[in-house]
């Protein structure tokens, strides 16, 4: 029998009892050499239903499925070893019922080996994340900008910027937090909102295009690196991703037209059998 090291990973229960501490650092991964480079740095990986629109190239993430989650689950736990890993449960997949949410979290669970899911939560979803944690599935929230609704709010617009709209966040953002989830990502909100929803539940709040007050970060890898030409408002670009591919792409191309590549390095050469 062999005794392999088993490095361990970051819990639902270690993130939750960070509120007012360290920062949570998070960002999304898809596949396997990004999540290596993303665990290397950060607390929390986010298998984003993102992932449909970053790269499957579909126009919101409404289309994305259980399926399309659990692959690409599979692939960020193969390539990390110390981040909370959580997959989002897509549109269509958890709303139905509770009994239906804890179907298609349990899938993931089992299936991927990620130890957490997301959901876009809210007062209509209390009773499936308290169903969902009572059962041993920690569940994290996510309140404000509600992609999956695009649909019902006409676009992916900042949330919370009238009275009306505040109290219903703030009332959504409780709601997740009493019933149970271990955090909430706070998305697409006004500064002042972030910062009363952060002081006033119990679970730490992750917030993106929220406040630095937030108890933790999030963004989409692609948008921080880069990768699209447009990026959202609250996203800082931490590098030019898509000059870079851009530039040796075109290097590649140039090459091979002009019989530069592939050159004497990259050439594998015939092996003289050696005399006996
Ligand atoms: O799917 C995703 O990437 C997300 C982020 C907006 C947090 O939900």
């Amino acid at each position: 029998m062999s005794i392999q090291k088993q490095v361990k990973r970051i819990t639902a229960s270690d993130v939750a009892s960070r509120k007012g501490d360290v920062p949570i650092v998070s960002l999304t991964a898809y596949d396997a050499p990004t999540a290596a480079l993303v665990d290397e740095h950060c607390d929390v990986i986010l298998v984003g239903d993102s992932l449909g629109m970053v790269v499957h190239g579909l126009a919101s993430t409404v289309g994305v499925t259980l399926d399309m989650m659990i692959m690409h689950g599979k692939a960020v736990m193969r390539g990390s070893s110390r981040a909370l890993v959580v997959v989002d449960l897509p549109f269509g997949s958890y709303e139905k019922s509770k009994e239906q949410a804890f179907d298609s979290a349990a899938r993931v669970l089992a299936e991927t080996g990620a130890q957490a899911v997301k959901l876009e939560s809210g007062q209509y979803a209390a009773e499936t994340v308290a169903f969902l944690v009572e059962r041993g599935v920690p569940v994290m929230g996510h309140v404000g900008l509600r992609p999956q609704a695009v649909h019902v709010n006409g676009g992916f617009r900042a949330k919370g910027r009238t009275g009306e709209e505040r109290e219903y966040i703030l009332a959504e953002a409780k709601a997740t937090a009493d019933a149970g989830a271990f955090c909430v990502v706070v998305v697409g909100v006004a500064e002042d909102l972030a910062r009363e929803i952060t002081s006033l539940i119990s679970a730490p709040t992750i917030g993106i295009g929220a406040s630095v007050a937030c108890d933790g970060q999030i963004l989409v890898t692609e948008d921080m690196l880069g990768l699209f030409e447009w990026t959202p408002k609250f996203v800082k670009r931490y590098g030019d991703m898509r000059r870079l591919m851009g530039e040796a792409i075109s290097e590649y191309a140039d090459d091979v037209r002009a019989r530069r590549f592939p050159a004497e390095a990259q050439l594998y050469q015939f092996k003289r059998a050696e005399p006996k």
